[in-house]
């Protein structure tokens, strides 16, 4: 397995320089207002960077869900909407591009991904039962507490240490899992999640072999893996790269491989598959796809379309069909490496090595002398935005809320502020503008004082909390 991880396409190919395999058809204007302004708006928004008007930022690294760019062909796409309430005809296109090319035989449509985690959490989760998973995430642990399940973290020690080199570092530990499995017992755990790539240890992705061995161990005891296929496409580029016997296997073998270990993927089609809103559940099994299909005609939609407009699920099944090309992913984890690089350049702590779909700032070590319980990564966030009007987001204690038992903070040895590439969106100069903002407020981070928190609600609080400064 090589260790060196190569920083562009050029390198890799040894070309000279590389650039996105698409041209630009309609432009969509943006501006930076005044540093009053943003002052302001940081104020009204609690200095919570979700409740900021889009028109009040820049350039927006908010997150990469829903925010792609779609290409001709989906817009062409979107004209072909069947909307009749049943049978439309996008919906079996849509079947058919998930099934040619992640593998599995029953689909379920939903609204987004948080909808079939719905699904999946209320149709494979008994009361009491455990779920062990590769990291949590926000939306996907939330539905398996409110189906009775606890999430176990058994992803491998290194995902949780921001300066680890490992290439593989979203994979399971198999001795936490076997570990968990004896004191449990195999009866009283759900199901294996599974992420590719884990999203809150920075985008790191699975092996093959990793995927392989939890399959092989969960079949010797009749435990299911689901899949967390949101940036699927992308954790493939990675094996594609770093793991022995795939260098010269294209994305689509890789993807329909890795699938093919797994009973079953939840989907956000947001991220990875190219559309502005869309989500599925795919399995093999009857029984779920008999529960998870009659489940959604209660909360989402008719079985064929959950939620999606006939036009929404014709641009996903050419989203997903674009998604795998290899030139395509190549170009979009290219893109957030070449700012991963200009910031390691300059001796920014970030998560390392870069991942996928964004830039995690390493906010302890960023700001090292405001406390986790003072927000350091909401205040990063914050101070980008006041500097240039660059949105990001926190994924620290904020984002890992209250111990549903103690009420106390959760305290996550990642403190994280995420800087999240939209897909076939920005452009290199934007990426540079965004490396000159950051590398400004780190040098003069010592300035820097944290947040206290003035309003937390209930569930999923890093949307709606507000914050004042110290
Ligand atoms: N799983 C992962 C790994 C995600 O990143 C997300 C969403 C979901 C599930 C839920 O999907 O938003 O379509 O309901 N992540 C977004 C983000 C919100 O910004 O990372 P959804």
């Amino acid at each position: 397995m090589s260790n060196i991880i190569p920083q562009t396409i050029g390198q890799q190919y040894g070309r000279r320089s590389w650039a996105e395999p698409w041209k630009i058809k309609m432009v969509e204007p943006i501006r930076m207002i005044g540093r009053q302004e943003r002052e302001q708006a940081l104020q009204a928004a609690g200095f919570n960077t979700f409740l900021l008007r889009s028109e009040d930022v820049y350039i927006d690294l908010l997150t990469d869900s829903g925010t792609s760019a779609m290409s001709d062909r989906q817009w062409a796409g979107i004209m072909m909407g069947d909307e009749s309430y049943a049978g439309s005809r996008n919906f079996y296109h849509l079947e058919e591009a998930i099934q040619t090319y992640y593998g599995y035989r029953y689909i379920v449509p939903t609204h987004q991904g948080r909808g079939a985690e719905h699904l999946i959490s209320q149709a494979a989760i008994k009361k009491g039962q455990f779920i062990p998973g590769n990291m949590y995430f926000t939306t996907t642990r939330l539905h398996q507490e409110l189906a009775g399940g606890t999430f176990v973290d058994v992803i491998i020690d290194e995902a949780h240490d921001p300066a680890s080199q490992r290439p593989f570092k979203g994979n399971i530990d198999l001795d936490k899992l076997q570990a968990l499995i004896d004191e449990k017992g195999a009866a009283n755990i759900a199901y294996i999640s599974l992420a590719g790539t884990v999203n809150m240890a920075g985008g790191q992705p699975v092996s093959m072999a990793n995927v392989r061995a939890i399959h092989e161990l969960c079949g010797h005891y009749n435990i299911r893996v689901y899949l967390d296929a949101t940036r699927m496409v992308e954790n493939c580029f990675f094996i594609q790269e770093r793991e022995e016997g795939y260098s010269d296997k294209p994305i689509t073998a890789i993807l329909k491989e890795f699938c093919s270990y797994t009973d079953g993927a939840w989907m956000s089609a947001k991220k990875d598959n190219l559309v502005n809103i869309g989500g599925w559940l795919a399995v093999n099994h009857e029984d779920v796809f008999e529960m998870a299909r009659n489940m959604v005609v209660v909360y989402e939609g008719l079985h064929t379309y959950g939620g999606m407009a006939g036009r929404d699920m014709e641009a996903l099944a050419i989203g997903i069909a674009e998604s795998v090309e290899d030139d395509h992913v190549h170009a979009r984890v290219n893109q957030v490496r070449y700012l991963g690089g200009l910031l390691t350049e300059w001796g920014v702590p970030i998560v390392q090595p870069v991942g996928g779909h964004a830039i995690f700032l390493d906010a302890k070590r960023f700001y090292d002398h405001i406390p986790q319980d003072q927000f350091p990564a909401q205040t990063l966030a914050a101070e980008l935005y006041l500097d240039s009007g660059v949105r990001s987001m926190e994924r620290g204690v904020v984002s890992a809320g209250r111990d549903p038992k103690t009420g106390d903070h959760r305290y996550p040895a990642l403190e994280l502020t995420r800087l999240t590439i939209p897909r076939r969106v920005y452009t290199q100069a934007h990426m540079d503008v965004v490396a000159e903002s950051v590398k400004a407020i780190y040098d003069v981070r010592e300035q820097t004082r944290g947040l206290k928190m003035a309003y937390e609600p209930q569930y999923l609080r890093f949307f709606q909390a507000r914050f004042e400064r110290l």
